[in-house]
């Protein structure tokens, strides 16, 4: 429908990063199609999925990739990375591991993503409050540390996601 994508003022390249299991794909679906999926597997290669929003009378097209987080699986790098305006580098707030690992996730985008890149940390999960094992305050005071955006998200309820998605879009905008 051609008139529809006329009406488009800009495509927004967004990248979904982190560890396996942390949320990724559920994430994405929840902002995406308002679903989310119990029985999801592990991503394998690269998807994306869209989405248009308006922000400030703007047209945008969110065009967001998902990848496996899984290091077996992770030779893609540049050409995933290319173009993008904007990342959601997910961690998993009851799996201490997966915000160790975040520095190294950062360390990625510098190397291999545009240097102007936006990037919102997000710890999701945050339904699973009897099992939180990083501190609000830790990642706070990482995200402001390393110039980042924050949020802590829930796929399963919906907490925050599209909240979360439409601020890294405001700010690549
Ligand atoms: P890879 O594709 O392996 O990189 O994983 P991923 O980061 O895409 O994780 P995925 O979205 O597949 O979710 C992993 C598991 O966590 C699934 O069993 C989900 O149901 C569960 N999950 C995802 N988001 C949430 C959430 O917000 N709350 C709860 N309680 N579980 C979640």
């Amino acid at each position: 429908n051609g008139e529809y994508e006329e009406k488009i003022d800009y495509v927004f390249k967004v990248v979904v990063i982190g560890d396996s299991a942390v949320g990724k794909t559920q994430i994405l679906s929840r902002f995406a199609k308002n679903e989310f999926c119990f029985d999801s597997k592990s991503t394998i290669g690269v998807e994306f999925q869209t989405r248009t929003v308006t922000i400030n009378t703007k047209v945008i097209k969110a065009q967001i990739w998902d990848t496996a987080g899984q290091e077996r699986y992770r030779a893609v790098t540049s050409a995933y990375y290319r173009g993008a305006l904007g990342a959601m580098l997910v961690y998993d707030i009851t799996k201490r591991q997966s915000f160790d690992h975040v520095a190294r996730w950062v360390e990625e985008l510098r190397a291999h993503a545009d240097s102007s890149i936006v990037i919102m940390l997000v710890g999701n999960k945050a339904d699973l409050v009897d099992l939180r094992m990083v501190p609000t305050e830790d990642a706070v005071e990482f995200a402001e540390d390393q110039g980042l955006c924050f949020s802590e998200t829930s796929a399963l309820s919906g907490d925050n996601v599209e909240s979360a998605f439409l601020k890294l879009l405001e700010e690549i905008h």
